[in-house]
């Protein structure tokens, strides 16, 4: 198969990326991340979630970012919401597209969102029926598609049939997680395959994780098997509270760089999504996850 021409890069760093950070971290950085994001051209950012701040607190105050942000014309800022009430906290907070998140395990289900896979399907109904109402655009996640840190193996048609559930209440797209990181290209590419069959490619993104350093693989796993919309995040920021161990998705900054060796246009300005992701870094107080940004950044001086 012949590579896209073009490649949609969602921008998962203020949410994935900073929902794990134990330290609080301030309004006024997270509007500086999304304002930095926009700044160097991404046009997809997830900016928060509207989850319990019981859950998961780095995300409680995502109404407030939501207030705080430039938003440029052209360009998504969409937050993830489990049920109807995040639903409509994120709607009074002018969202306009949100996400939700269903897994292929029961155990992660029940862990991440206290309820079995059926049982989320269930809750998503209102809010489609909602959404459509409103005009808002709803994206769905499948997590643990190529492994469970509960369960273990998961098996790729459990995937496809969560995916497709998902893609037949309404989600324009399925983005398939593998939360765990522990995925390799062989098994990216059977994944994609199989689900397709339930999903049509053009439908499906890939959110990889970087535990086992296999991410930016799995990404081009991806393009080889013709999947266009890739989620990373800058400075490979992050984990999932409910995946221990796991690291951050792929680093932005790392995906732009493979596009560009592969002339995939993406409309991202790889220098000033490092100077985002360095700022952010800072921030944390932790070393860039981005090898592309080290390098970049070092070899300025
Ligand atoms: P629950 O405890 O079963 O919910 O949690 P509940 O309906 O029984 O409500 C319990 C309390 O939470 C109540 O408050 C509700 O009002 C409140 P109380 O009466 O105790 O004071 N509540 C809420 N508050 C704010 N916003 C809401 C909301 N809903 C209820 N929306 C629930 C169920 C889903 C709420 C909880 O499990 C939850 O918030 N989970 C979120 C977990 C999460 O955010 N995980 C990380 C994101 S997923 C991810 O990272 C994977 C992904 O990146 C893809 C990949 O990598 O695979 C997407
Ligand atoms: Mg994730």
């Amino acid at each position: 198969m012949s590579l896209p021409a073009q490649v949609r890069l969602v921008e998962v760093g203020p949410r994935d990326g900073l929902q794990n950070e134990a330290q609080p971290i301030s309004v006024i950085d997270k509007v500086r991340l999304v304002d930095d994001l926009t700044e160097a051209g991404m046009s997809y950012i997830e900016v928060g979630s509207f989850v319990s701040p019981k859950w998961v607190p780095q995300m409680g105050g995502s109404a407030e970012v939501f207030a705080g942000i430039a938003q440029r014309a052209g360009v998504t800022y969409a937050a993830l919401a489990p049920n109807l009430r995040g639903f409509e906290d994120a709607l009074a907070a002018g969202v306009r597209e949100v996400a939700v998140f269903a897994a292929a395990s029961e155990a992660f289900s029940q862990r991440n969102i206290n309820c079995s896979i059926a049982q989320s399907l269930e809750r998503f109904e209102p809010i489609m029926d909602a959404a459509r109402q409103h005009g808002v655009r709803v994206r769905g996640y499948v997590s643990c598609v190529l492994g469970c840190p509960y369960e273990g193996q998961v098996d790729p048609q459990q995937v496809a049939r969560v995916a497709r559930a998902l893609h037949d209440m309404g989600c324009y797209e399925v983005s398939l997680g593998d939360t765990l990181g522990t995925g390799t290209a062989g098994d990216t590419r059977r994944l994609f395959d199989t689900v397709s069959a339930q999903v049509p490619r053009e439908r499906l993104a890939g959110h990889f994780h970087d535990t086992y350093g296999q991410a930016l693989a799995n990404v081009y796993a991806g393009l080889l098997e013709g999947i266009q919309v890739f989620d990373s995040s800058v400075a490979g920021l992050g984990g999932c509270p409910y995946a221990k161990g796991a690291t951050g998705n792929v680093a932005t900054e790392d995906v732009l760089y493979l596009m560009q060796g592969l002339g995939i246009e993406t409309g991202v300005d790889l220098d000033r999504l490092v100077a985002a992701g360095q700022r952010i870094s800072d921030v944390l107080g932790r070393q860039n996850g981005s090898r592309v940004a080290r390098a970049r950044l070092a070899a300025k001086g």
